[in-house]
């Protein structure tokens, strides 16, 4: 495979592309843009490797405490380690100030442009991903947090075609307290949403599973169960109605996969599946499951001798 390159000039609107950050990340160009910020293909000269360099939405982090407070949840993500979880190598604050965060570069692409790619997958062509995105949103939370942003677009394919999780831990740097009904600081998208996002209601893990039954639905349909543009219009529609089942929509799947995915999509949180492995288990009992790792022990003490 050819090594991507990096543009000798950089785009004007490429903010900060042609820049070296820390003495260490040359920017190259801009993969993209989301809704949490900008990723930007970049180089790291101290390991010659390929990196991903992401810097959130000047707005989404107003002054210099919550930049701060941003660098130091992205240094305690560090430490968890999954290998169907992109990792978080390094972070820092750019020449403007603004933080970034450093990930391994992935150069297979990402679900959603897959899943626009082709028409409907079966239970089966699932296995290409969905067991390793339970395995590691079940790692996720067993060390106590929401990915808060699960959709096609966050998952991303290696070298290999292993599906990796991605953008763990943005929204919970970006908007640790946002949860419970706070749309406005919510970063996330509509359509993958958990209609307990509003009135109040507890996000826990099942708001993960959620996003992962719509990311389901949308596969075997070839459509979400709600796509309603504005975020409030999306959710009272869920909280309103339940998804339509698939197999009035033309999919063939049979009684038990549907019920599984219907139940994924439960509006009350507590009638989902107790773990996104069990979800997989029953729609696809068959499925390879990669043997997900136990939470760790507690932290080692590593402050050194006094
Ligand atoms: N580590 C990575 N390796 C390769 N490509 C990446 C990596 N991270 C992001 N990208 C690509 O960069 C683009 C922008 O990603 P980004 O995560 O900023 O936006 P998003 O996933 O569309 O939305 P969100 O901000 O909600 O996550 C996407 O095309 C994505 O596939
Ligand atoms: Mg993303």
């Amino acid at each position: 495979m050819s090594s991507p390159t990096i543009p000798r000039r950089p785009a004007p609107t490429d903010g900060w592309s042609g820049l070296v950050i820390d003495g260490r990340y040359r920017i190259g160009r801009l993969l993209g843009e989301g809704g949490m910020g900008e990723a930007y293909l970049a180089r790291d000269l101290r390991l010659e490797r390929w990196v991903v360099v992401k810097r959130p939405h000047a707005s989404l982090l107003a002054d210099a405490s919550e930049r701060l407070r941003f660098l130091r949840e992205i240094r305690s993500l560090t430490r968890l380690e999954h290998p169907y979880v992109l990792k978080i190598l390094d972070a820092g604050a750019g020449p403007d100030g603004c933080p970034f965060a450093v990930m391994p570069y992935l150069p297979g692409g990402n679900l959603r442009d897959v899943l626009a790619s082709r028409a409907r997958w079966s239970v089966r062509d699932l296995r290409v991903w969905l067991p390793a995105m339970a395995c590691a949103l079940d790692y996720v939370h067993g060390h106590g947090y929401v990915h808060g942003d699960v959709k096609p677009a966050n998952v991303l394919f290696d070298e290999s075609g292993n599906a990796i999780l991605s953008d763990f831990g943005l929204v919970h740097a970006l908007a640790p307290d946002a949860p419970d009904g706070e749309l406005e600081a919510t970063p996330g998208s509509p359509a993958y949403m958990g209609p307990e996002v509003i009135g109040g209601g507890a996000i826990g893990p099942a708001y993960d599973q959620y996003a992962l039954g719509v990311m389901i639905h949308e596969a075997l349909a070839g459509e979400r169960p709600f796509d309603d543009t504005s975020v409030v219009a999306c959710l009272l529609h869920k909280r309103a109605s339940p998804p339509r089942p698939l197999r009035d929509l033309g999919v063939h799947v049979t009684a038990a996969e549907e019920a599984a995915v219907l139940r994924a999509l439960a509006r009350d949180p507590a009638a989902r599946f107790p773990r996104c492995a069990s979800f997989v288990r029953a729609l696809d009992p068959e499925a390879p499951l990669p043997s997900c790792l136990p939470p760790p022990a507690a932290t080692p003490d590593v402050s050194g001798p006094a």
